[in-house]
């Protein structure tokens, strides 16, 4: 029974579905509304609370739907507003939330408003867009790089001025600081909320306001050749500045206009800064995303010390969440390594806060190698070579091992990983030691356990490889101890007087095994232990 007050955000599980690579319906070889209805039964044996859908809305697609022309229009590569509807609708029939992107850093540059804005410099929505003159010498107003590679200003001839994009010059940004885009957009979030949608994640939200005298980004001194292009420069005027919380303080409000809905956003900062997004008084998004797991050292101490100082670093109240895949980074399982994909399923199913779940993390797909006529990603494409690419991640969900993986009987828009004829829903979900079991166990745990869903985190022990924690919530406490290396490890517990039995293992063949002061792991186990809740015994 969660607790009072527990919002089902905080408590359940949120899956990321990228919609193009999930289900295709009808025959084109990319992902769609339909099939995403289609699937929900998996989703709901599964055992998760939450469909985060990344952007299906009208778009040319230059980002693969990052880049909206139409912020209330479903694209019709994937359906129509009567499919999102209906997904809505089985959705609740079906207690799956529903949480869909918001992009407002930018549109797509096919957008209306930009098209009038870009139309004369006295058009009235000129200002709606960051417009600026050339440099005396005629190149780019300042230095400011964009994320995608180049410089972020894009010449428009036809005005005789330069426009600022972050990311691709497809993708022209927003000006934050005119309050008349502030009211578009949570018109927008208004549109969606009315329709049922449970919430947002919200995009590239710490970008939203740059600095109003464009000064120059300054040089970063670590930069090396070799390494991404943007991190050339530090992006103090253009990201995570001062006046950003303001902005997202609004659209929490209009979030707030309806009951229980949820606001979070995607924020890559070092964790004392991403803090702030909760808002002074708890007044921003819900929360932020976590992603230090991402890129974090695979090793017991490391991972120990970042979950402190995560912990540390949260406002009172603040809720935490962790992340192990996204559709802009590689896949868990070919970051971790196979013998790991187990150890971080428990992990992240076993911190404190919200997990969420990259489609086909559950049964491992790993990062699938795509050959350079095969690249679809534009990131890739402007950077290449040095490893950005998102393609490999992003690539048709594992159904079964028939021809496209039963994701489409067309030609796919990405291959299908490599692996697909063993690693696929169909044969994991017969085999009940398998990743996706323990993924559905591990679900079902958190449901059932109190202390998983929602009680405190205390660490016990990092040392090696091993890292041992407890979740503890009144009378129940849960004992999570991973082994993450190859080698088998004996623990004695500090504490003598440690009993219980054993919830679950990462090969699922010790449940019920009684857990006393030593304990016994195998190479890359993981082990949940309920302990018994003689107060005594702490
Ligand atoms: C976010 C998205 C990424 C996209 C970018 C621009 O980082 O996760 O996929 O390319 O924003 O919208």
């Amino acid at each position: 029974m969660p607790a009072e007050n527990a919002k089902w955000w905080k408590t359940g599980v949120i899956y990321q579905i990228y919609p193009r690579s999930f289900q295709d319906s009808n025959h084109d070889g990319v992902g769609d509304l339909r099939g995403i209805i289609d699937r929900l039964p998996y989703l709901v044996e599964l055992g998760v609370d939450a469909i985060w859908l990344s952007p299906i809305f009208t778009s040319p697609m230059a980002d693969f739907g990052y880049d909206i022309a139409d912020y209330t229009g479903v694209d019709p590569l994937f359906g129509n507003l009567a499919d999102l509807d209906s997904l809505i609708d089985a959705g609740r029939r079906n207690h799956l939330k529903l949480i869909l992107d918001l992009v407002p850093n930018h549109t797509s540059d096919q957008h209306s408003w930009f098209v009038e804005s870009r139309a004369s410099r006295d058009n009235p929505k000129r200002d709606w867009y960051i417009w600026r003159d050339a440099a005396p010498d005629g190149g780019p107003p300042n230095n400011w790089l964009s994320e995608f590679g180049g410089s972020g200003w894009e010449f428009d001839s036809s005005t005789n001025q330069y426009y600022y994009h972050t990311f691709l010059s497809a993708q022209p940004d927003l000006n934050w600081r005119n309050p008349a885009v502030r009211e578009a957009m949570h018109d927008v979030m208004r549109f969606w909320l009315r329709r049922g949608v449970d919430g947002f994640r919200v995009d590239a939200v710490w970008y939203l306001i740059k600095d109003d005298q464009f000064r120059n980004n300054p040089v970063n001194p670590d930069f090396r050749p070799g390494e991404l292009p943007r991190d050339a420069l530090i992006p103090l005027y253009t990201a995570d500045l001062p006046e950003v919380h303001d902005a997202i303080g609004g659209m929490r409000r209009v979030l707030d206009e309806f009951p229980d809905r949820v606001l979070l956003g995607e924020i890559y900062l070092p964790i004392d800064r991403l803090v702030a997004y909760y808002g002074r008084k708890l007044d921003g998004v819900h929360f932020p995303y976590n992603f230090a797991l991402l890129t974090a050292k695979w090793e017991a101490r490391s991972i120990a010390q970042l979950i402190d100082e995560y912990e540390a670093a949260l406002p009172p109240g603040g809720w935490p969440n962790w992340v192990l895949g996204n559709h802009d980074r590689p896949r868990l399982a070919t970051r971790v390594g196979p013998n790991q994909v187990r150890v971080a399923a428990m992990l992240l199913m076993t911190l404190r806060g919200t997990p969420t779940l990259y489609y086909g993390d559950e049964i491992g797909m790993q990062q699938a190698a795509i050959l350079p006529e095969q690249v679809r990603d534009p990131f890739e494409k402007n950077v290449p070579g040095i490893g950005i690419g998102r393609d490999g991640c992003r690539t048709p969900m594992q159904w079964d091992g028939t021809k496209s993986a039963g994701f489409s009987d067309a030609d796919p828009w990405l291959p299908v990983g490599g692996n697909f004829r063993e690693v696929n829903v169909n044969s994991l979900s017969k085999d009940r030691g398998s990743l996706y079991w323990l993924y559905r166990r591990l679900i079902d745990l958190r449901r059932k356990h109190i202390a998983l869903a929602e009680g405190s985190y205390k660490p016990l022990m990092a040392s090696g490889e091993l890292l041992l924690f407890y979740r503890e919530l009144r009378e129940e406490r849960v004992l999570i101890a991973l082994n993450m290396g190859p080698e088998p490890i004996a623990v004695s517990f500090p504490d003598e007087r440690v009993s219980g039995y054993v919830l679950l293992s990462a090969f699922a063949d010790r449940e019920g095994e009684a857990v006393s002061a030593k304990l016994d792991l195998r190479g890359n186990e993981g082990l949940l232990m309920k302990l018994d809740s003689d107060r005594r015994a702490n």
